[in-house]
């Protein structure tokens, strides 16, 4: 069983077919999704997918781009979201100055907030960073404690720094672009990340792998990406499957695990 680690099923690209194609993936072998907001318009239609199917839930945060929208009363609001019972992450957040759509300032202080968000709440991380990684890595180290756990989602920069999340606890997001021919530097750090800190995503619709490049996106091609996962680690693409979705319920569901256990 696979576990989508983030996805945005909520994006219009899904309008015509949601219902449907959500089911495919359920018969498919999809156990869970994690459908990730970017906006304070897709925490809502987030938190309305996860409350219409039962094994779909959210993340709420907002996007570097979209970080202008926030204020002090907007901001209330967001953490009012994470009290939901489907809520399991904050995300996602982070800085994009490929887009650079906001002020790096504004960027940094509402990762910084949302990070904050994250730890007083005990939810993990996802983190988006785009042509952003030496700013990022610096804004997660002045917030990092040994309880704050996440991972970075579509991961796109070296090993190196694969290398230093990973000593600092975080996961790191796999996709479709590790099908890629030209994802040289992905694939060197695949093979230098344990398959126990992988996640596998989509980040549907986007970023379709191999051999369905450039069509829309869903959680129903992660086979793809499993199988390009274990060929450059030298093992079954069933135990990456495995791990990756051991690794997923770890991530997400620790807390709610706890307060079953209650
Ligand atoms: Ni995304």
């Amino acid at each position: 069983m696979i576990f989508e680690s983030h996805a945005h099923y909520d994006d219009e690209a899904f309008d015509l077919d949601r219902d449907e194609l959500l089911g495919k993936c359920q018969e498919q072998g999809i156990e869970y999704i994690v459908n990730v907001s970017a906006s304070l318009d897709s925490v809502k239609t987030t938190l309305a997918l996860a409350q219409r199917y039962p094994f779909v839930y959210a993340a709420v945060g907002v996007h570097p781009d979209e970080v202008g929208g926030l204020d002090e009363e907007s901001f209330a609001w967001l953490k009012e979201q994470c009290a939901s019972p489907k809520t399991v992450a904050v995300g996602e957040i982070g800085l994009d100055y490929y887009w650079d759509k906001e002020d790096h300032e504004l960027q940094k202080y509402w990762f910084q907030r949302q990070l904050a968000l994250a730890k007083e709440l005990e939810l993990p991380i996802i983190v988006h960073s785009r042509e952003a990684c030496a700013d990022t890595l610096e804004e997660i180290k002045k917030a990092h404690t040994p309880e704050l756990r996440g991972v970075i989602h579509c991961f796109s920069y070296s090993p190196e720094t694969a290398q230093e999340y990973l000593e600092m606890g975080y996961y790191i997001g796999i996709g479709g672009v590790v099908t890629f021919k030209n994802a040289k530097k992905l694939k060197e750090v695949v093979k230098l990340v344990p398959v126990e800190r992988i996640l596998l995503e989509t980040d549907c619709p986007y970023l379709a792998p191999e051999p369905n490049r450039g069509k829309r996106n869903s959680s129903l091609n992660l086979p793809y990406v499993a199988a390009a996962i274990a060929e450059l680690k030298g093992v079954d693409t069933d135990e990456v499957i495995r791990i990756t979705n051991e690794n997923a319920k770890k991530l997400y569901f620790r807390k709610k695990q706890a307060i079953l256990q209650d």
